[in-house]
């Protein structure tokens, strides 16, 4: 028999404070209209002075969990995707652990930048296939807000706070494609590409957290053709292409890059998960906010054919295909 690992939950958490394009105005060089045209953004959640990560990713846990019908000791695993860990060690996910009260398992962080919830995916999908355990809670947990230069014009305006979450369990299923549950993953990086996007501080260099630095229009270039590849590189590998995908659910990063790739997909924007305008880029949290954003909007409906996909800093990239 397959197993699958099926989706049975899913929830999120955004921070109570919206910042709309209009507060950068006259704190740098830049206006809602810019913002708006060349990235899609309107607004962002920003978390609050003293709230965390792992605040941000135990709410979005809770939600995840209430909406499976599962209580925190029902887990076995808890992976969290982050690049704004509360602290260096130990690991979000296990301060995350102690927070839902969960007292049994194993927990840790995956690093992949904005591909880390792509990821952190395929991480539980393995974990599951392989029999290491049954039922694995995904998170996506960031504070962009912490790392960004307010006076870089280029960088501050795009990304936000945010966290969602996911609760894979093991089903049998048939070996086919009308099977529920991932049913194929692709990860890619190439670290030739590292000084595109990165934090220019850290614990063995600077000592300090440091601030994102990016040369933008350089990863926009590749972000549309690898993510477009990615997609039908995992669509391809279980037989399927973009006319079977009944929705997209790609990073938020920017509208132009979503709807390029959804062209070179060609898979109608109608057919494509969109949150960017209300959340910005939040990095690993932005395919479940938009998984559990979708959901509770009523576009992602349980059978669902849905592909991910993602790129950040490393370059890291990669896709998984699952259905709902
Ligand atoms: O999630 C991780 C992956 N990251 C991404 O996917 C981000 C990918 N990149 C992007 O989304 C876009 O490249 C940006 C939104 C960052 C920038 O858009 P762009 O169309 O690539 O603009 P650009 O970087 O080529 O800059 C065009 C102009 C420049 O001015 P000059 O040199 O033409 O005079 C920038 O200085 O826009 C200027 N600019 C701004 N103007 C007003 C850059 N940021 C701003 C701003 N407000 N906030």
């Amino acid at each position: 028999m397959t197993i699958r690992a099926v989706v049975k939950g899913v929830g999120h958490y955004l921070p109570a404070r919206t910042v709309p394009n209009s507060e950068f105005e006259g704190k740098v060089e830049t206006s809602d209209e810019w913002i708006r045209a060349r990235t899609g953004i309107e607004r962002r959640h920003f978390a609050a002075e003293g709230e965390t990560t792992s605040d941000l990713g135990a709410a979005a846990a809770r939600a995840a969990l209430a909406d499976a019908g599962l209580e925190a000791d029902a887990l076995d695993a808890i992976i969290v995707a982050t690049s704004t860990p509360d602290l260096t060690f130990p690991s979000v996910a296990t301060m995350v652990q102690a927070k839902i009260g969960m007292t049994r398992g194993f927990a840790f962080d995956v690093q992949a930048v904005c591909a880390g919830y792509v990821y952190a995916l395929a991480n539980a999908n393995a974990l599951i296939l392989s029999g290491q355990a049954r039922r694995v809670l995904v998170i996506g947990a960031e504070t962009f807000s912490r790392i960004l230069d307010f006076t870089d014009r280029s960088t501050c305006v795009l990304f936000g706070d945010g966290a969602g979450a996911v609760v894979l369990e093991a089903v049998g299923g048939t070996g086919t494609t009308e099977d529920r549950g991932i049913l194929s993953t692709d990860l890619n990086s190439d670290g030739s590409y590292r000084d595109l996007l990165y934090v220019d501080g850290g614990v063995s260099t600077s000592g300090t957290a440091g601030h994102l630095r990016m040369q933008g229009n350089q990863v926009f270039r590749h972000a549309v053709e690898k993510l477009a590849e990615t997609a039908h590189t995992a669509l391809a590998k279980v037989g399927l292409d973009g006319g079977d995908v009944d929705w997209i659910v790609p990073h938020q990063a920017n509208i132009r890059i979503i709807e390029g790739t959804a062209k070179r997909m060609q898979v109608p924007m109608e057919r494509v998960v969109v949150t960017v305008q209300d959340h910005g880029n939040t990095s690993a949290a932005s395919i479940p906010l938009a998984l559990s954003v979708g959901k509770e909007r009523g576009q992602i409906k349980e059978g669902d054919l849905l592909v991910t996909e993602a790129i950040g800093g490393g370059l890291a990239w990669g896709s998984v295909v699952l259905r709902w």
